[in-house]
């Protein structure tokens, strides 16, 4: 991949105490989820019996509408919740808890607002590596603020920074700890379009350069595909299920411009597309805020929340 920027470089950085080997392997096997119902008189399956392989290094996103349980199901491979049936396994060892070999990156961004972009970061490099001194902790930080194009603004706190600009602080955080996993619950969905495509290839980039398996919720039918290996598609709620999981085999590097010239990508879009409007959402008992999708965005491929 060209890059636009000088790549730090990343394989002399001491050797760290986060998990750091080579293997990222994501594995949900058979994983349902049930909540307490509204009414209080038992249980709804969110999901069921939901398998996903996701192999180490591998750029995996996961689509559906709105409600159908995919942040759930990041919070589940996340450690941040338990499967109410199933496992999850990381390198082929089952998942009890949060670990710095996942990190995961918000939509709402979730700095600690009473630090700096740098302190953000630094204190993510610190707790994953505890044996380094602070110089070679700021030097990391740095180094990955860099990667995300984020060179000035380190000294920022995070109001006086955008959207965009946080959510690269996010990532550079994620990145930074260097983990098996990353996993990222619609991380640009409350960036506008233009800063969102930057941003975006910013992902790929540090991606690219700083490995680790990428596991990313979207609603977004084109950045699921610029951005994927594979995408795997979610049927509605209750008693969600993937479906599909959908090659994506056009070559990388991907441009936009490429993308929409290609009978490659408007295949793939038409027929997640065509999945999403077939499984179009319907008002259900789970989900209050349920809205109906007749109001399908045709210029837009994402899907409304
Ligand atoms: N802690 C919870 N208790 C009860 N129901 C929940 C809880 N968390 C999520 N849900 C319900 O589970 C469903 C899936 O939610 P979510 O995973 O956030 O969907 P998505 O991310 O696909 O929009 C929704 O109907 C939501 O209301
Ligand atoms: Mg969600």
């Amino acid at each position: 991949m060209q890059l636009e920027m000088p790549t730090p470089d990343l394989q002399s950085a001491p050797p760290a105490e986060a998990d750091q080997s080579s293997d990222g392997q994501l594995s949900v096997r058979n994983a349902s989820k049930f909540f307490p119902s509204l009414t209080g008189d038992g249980q709804v399956c969110v999901f069921r019996d939901v398998s996903l392989e996701i192999a180490n290094g591998e750029f995996v996103s996961i689509i559906g509408h709105s409600g159908c349980g995919k942040s759930t199901l990041l919070n589940i491979i996340a450690g941040f919740d338990q499967p109410t049936s199933g496992e999850i396994l990381v390198d082929g060892k089952k998942v009890h808890g949060p670990g710095l070999d996942r990190m995961v990156v918000f939509q709402s961004f979730a700095l600690m607002p009473w630090m700096s972009a740098f302190d953000n970061v630094r204190v993510a490099v610190r707790s994953a590596f505890p044996s380094w001194d602070s110089k070679q902790v700021a030097q990391h930080t740095t180094r990955y603020l860099h990667l995300m194009g984020l060179t000035d603004i380190g000294k920022k706190m995070p109001a006086h920074l955008s959207g965009g600009m946080r959510q690269r602080v996010g990532l550079a955080r994620a990145f930074a700890v260097q983990p098996k996993a990353l996993l990222l619950d619609e991380p640009f969905a409350q960036i506008d379009a233009l800063t969102r495509g930057s941003i975006q290839d910013e992902l790929i980039r540090m991606w690219d350069v700083a490995g680790a398996t990428v596991c990313m919720v979207t609603h977004d039918v084109d950045e699921a595909i610029l951005l994927s290996d594979r995408i795997a598609l979610m049927t509605n709620g209750p008693e969600a299920r993937v479906a599909e999981i959908v090659d994506i085999n056009i070559p990388r590097p991907r441009t936009r411009e490429q993308l929409i010239e290609s009978d490659d990508y408007m295949r793939l879009r038409t027929r997640i597309l065509r999945f999403l409007i077939d499984h179009n959402r319907r008002p259900t008992a789970l989900d209050d805020t349920a809205h109906a999708m007749d109001a399908y965005p045709q210029s837009d491929a994402s899907v409304s929340d």
